[in-house]
C-alpha cells in the first residue's frame, strides 16, 4: 500500500500534471473518510468544521480520528478555561458570579485531565493485548469529562448570574460539550 503509493508519486513526478491529479484522488478519499466518520456523530457540522482539515493527517485511519478529535477537545476546553478564567478576574462581577465561576474553572480543569486521560488510553490502543478494555476506559474518561462540562453549565442555570456572563460561558462550555460528544461518539465506533 505505502511502497504503491510511492511508486505512484514517482512516477507522476515524472509528468507534472499526473502528480496533482493523483494528489487529489488522495485527498478525495481522505476527506470523504473524515465526512463519511461525522456524518453519523450528533453534532456533524461541529464534527466537520472541527476534523476535516486534519483529513490527510488521519487518512482513513479511524484510531487517528479519534486522536485528533480528543486533541481538538483538549484545545476546546483550554480555550474555555481561558474564557472563564478571564472572566472572573474582571472586577464588574459580584461574589456569588466570582464563585461560580471559581467552580467552573474546576470543572473544565477536570474535564482536561479526563480528556488527556482518554489520549493515553487511547495511545496504548494499538500494542494493547485487552482492546475492549482500554477502549472502555477511554469511553469512561470522555463520558466523566462530557459530565464536568454540564456541572460548569448547571451553575450558570442560576437567576443571579448576569446575562452578559451567562451568554459568554454558555457559548463557549456548549461548543466544548459539542466537541467532547463527537470525540465519545467516534470512540464508541471503533471496532477492534
Ligand atoms: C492552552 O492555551 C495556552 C495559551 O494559548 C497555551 O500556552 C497552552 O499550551 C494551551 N494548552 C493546551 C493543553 O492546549
Ligand atoms: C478578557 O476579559 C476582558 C474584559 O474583562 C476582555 O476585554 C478581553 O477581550 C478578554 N480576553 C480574552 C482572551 O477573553
Amino acid at each position: 500500500m505505502e511502497l504503491k503509493f510511492l511508486m505512484i508519486l514517482f512516477l507522476a513526478t515524472l509528468l507534472l500534471a499526473p502528480v496533482s491529479s493523483a494528489s487529489v484522488a488522495q485527498q478525495n478519499t481522505y476527506s470523504t473518510f473524515v465526512k463519511t466518520s461525522c456524518s453519523s456523530v450528533t453534532y456533524s457540522a461541529v464534527c466537520l468544521k472541527t476534523l476535516l482539515p486534519y483529513a490527510s493527517a488521519v487518512k482513513t485511519n479511524p484510531l487517528k480520528l479519534v486522536n485528533v478529535a480528543l486533541y481538538t477537545t483538549l484545545r476546546s476546553a483550554n480555550a474555555t478555561l481561558i474564557t472563564v478564567t478571564n472572566l472572573s478576574k474582571s472586577k464588574q462581577i459580584t461574589k456569588w458570579e466570582s464563585a461560580i465561576l471559581k467552580d467552573c474553572i474546576g470543572h473544565i480543569k477536570d474535564s482536561m485531565d479526563e480528556i488527556k486521560d482518554s489520549i493515553k488510553a487511547i495511545s496504548r490502543l494499538p500494542k494493547s493485548a485487552d482492546k475492549h478494555f482500554v477502549i472502555s476506559n477511554a469511553q469512561t474518561w470522555t463520558s466523566a469529562a462530557i459530565t464536568n462540562e454540564n456541572s460548569c453549565l448547571d451553575g450558570f442555570a442560576d437567576g443571579k448570574i448576569s446575562s452578559t456572563i451567562k451568554k459568554k460561558i454558555k457559548n463557549s462550555v456548549v461548543s466544548l460539550a459539542r466537541v467532547s460528544s463527537n470525540a465519545l461518539y467516534l470512540i464508541n465506533n471503533l471496532t477492534v
